[in-house]
């Protein structure tokens, strides 16, 4: 509306020109602490030293003020180191003071530094977690075996089996996770190809599964990334051929070229902003911001890895991705089943350590030998847990756990 135009912010060719269009920058800052319904606005002017617009935050009454967002006319970007902090609106609201007694408001002093050093272990996840002292780790990313997607495979007897396994590993990485960090899980539906001519394929919704434990055992549900690989990847699965080749109706069934990589959040009272806010050393929050060349879907296109030494590896760009997403430099990323060790590499070269467990003393190997590469001298300080660095069982190459059956 031309009457609440005014005249600096054309001449100064500022993006942000309307009291309108500054309430709303700031209704959508505020929603993302969740306090929109609960604050309004007094009147938005403009600092035309500074290029600014202030924007009075006021409780419902519309006369007492909170505080005030600043926004950068020139971006449009809410400047939260000129505003006020969302913790210290959300006590003005309750009337606590911002540093007092509630739980969400905790000092410096309790920001979780994790006293862990680059580890790898030797087992079964489960039992290696329950020695780690809880809140130790500030990100899992894993990918779990892929069931039983081949007949020759039997590491589970059964689907419920291998839910049950994979609750226990979820179960302990929740406890071993700081409070408000992240569990990135990468997964797949599975095929079980049929028995016979007369029989009907099967496929398993497994990250659907493994969704309801992950909310069962204390995580939020924060997002659904999609890993597209090229259009070639999924042909080799058969499925799709039969419709390719007869285009009957009800015959249709899509070649699969995408997994899951599903991102979960450990319930916790605190807002993001305040692991960003409270860290004790802002330079390590600055060097582990990300340029520009980011994610701006859930749709992450990557080629699969092509690792001869592991039929299931991460594609290294894909572990860099979530570890750089998701944690800051020098913070503790855990793989609790690790295969080849791709997140310890991924988080080796982004300055942050590495926890790897595998129960295949075989990946234990391949991680072990890679370990010099990915921190040269500093490998010494490695910590091997259930295995002797130097001996570990050669064992024969054995792939007990299968790939999702839909993988060239
Ligand atoms: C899909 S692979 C992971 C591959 C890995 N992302 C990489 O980049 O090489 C799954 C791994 O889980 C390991 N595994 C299966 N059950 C396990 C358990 N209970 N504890 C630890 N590792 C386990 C298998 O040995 C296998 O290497």
């Amino acid at each position: 509306m031309a009457r609440n135009k005014p005249l600096v912010p054309i001449s100064r060719n500022y993006l942000l020109t309307t009291v309108q269009e500054a309430k709303q920058v700031a209704r959508s800052w505020l929603k993302e602490f969740g306090l929109d319904h609960v604050i309004k606005f007094g009147l938005p002017e403009i600092d035309d030293r500074y290029h600014f617009w202030r924007v009075p935050l006021l409780k419902e009454d519309g006369k007492t003020k909170l505080g005030e967002l600043v926004i950068d006319a020139y971006t449009t970007e809410v400047l939260p180191d000129k505003s006020t902090r969302p913790e210290i609106l959300e006590a003005r609201l309750l009337k606590k003071d911002a540093e007092g007694a509630d739980p969400k408001r905790r000092s410096r002093r309790d920001y979780p530094i994790s006293p862990l050093r680059n580890t790898v272990a030797f087992g079964d996840c489960v039992d290696v977690i329950d020695d780690m002292p809880a809140g130790s780790v500030d990100l899992v990313f894993t990918s779990p075996p892929y069931f039983n997607a081949r007949p020759e495979y039997s590491e589970y007897e059964q689907y419920e089996q291998y839910l049950f396994e994979m609750r226990q590993m979820i179960k302990r990485c929740h406890r071993v996770l700081n409070e408000g960090r992240f569990f990135v899980m990468n997964t797949s539906p599975v095929l079980l190809r049929r028995a016979s001519r007369s029989e009907s394929s099967r496929r398993l919704a497994v990250p659907f599964d493994l969704h309801r434990i992950f909310v069962e055992e204390g995580f939020d549900f924060i997002d659904d990334i999609i890993w597209m690989k090229p259009e070639g990847a999924g042909w080799a699965t058969g499925r799709g051929r039969r419709f390719a080749a007869d285009r009957n109706p009800l015959q249709y069934k899509a070649v699969p070229v995408t997994e899951y990589v599903l991102v979960y959040r450990k319930k916790s009272d605190l807002l993001i902003d305040w692991f960003i806010r409270n860290h004790p050393d802002p330079s390590v929050v600055e060097s582990s911001r990300i340029g520009d060349d980011y994610e701006r879907t859930n749709v992450w296109r990557i080629q699969p890895a092509t690792n001869s030494q592991h039929p299931a590896a991460f594609p290294m760009e894909l572990a860099e991705k979530v570890v750089s997403y998701y944690s800051f430099r020098n913070d503790v990323v855990m793989d609790p089943m690790a295969g080849s060790g791709t997140v310890g590499a991924a988080a080796s070269r982004l300055g942050r350590r590495f926890v790897l467990i595998d129960s295949n003393p075989a990946y234990l190997k391949i991680i072990r030998e890679s370990v010099v590469g990915w921190l040269g001298r500093a490998a010494e300080g490695v910590l091997y847990i259930n295995c002797d660095p130097k001996s570990l069982p050669l064992g024969l190459f054995d792939c007990t756990e299968s790939d999702n059956g839909e993988k060239e």
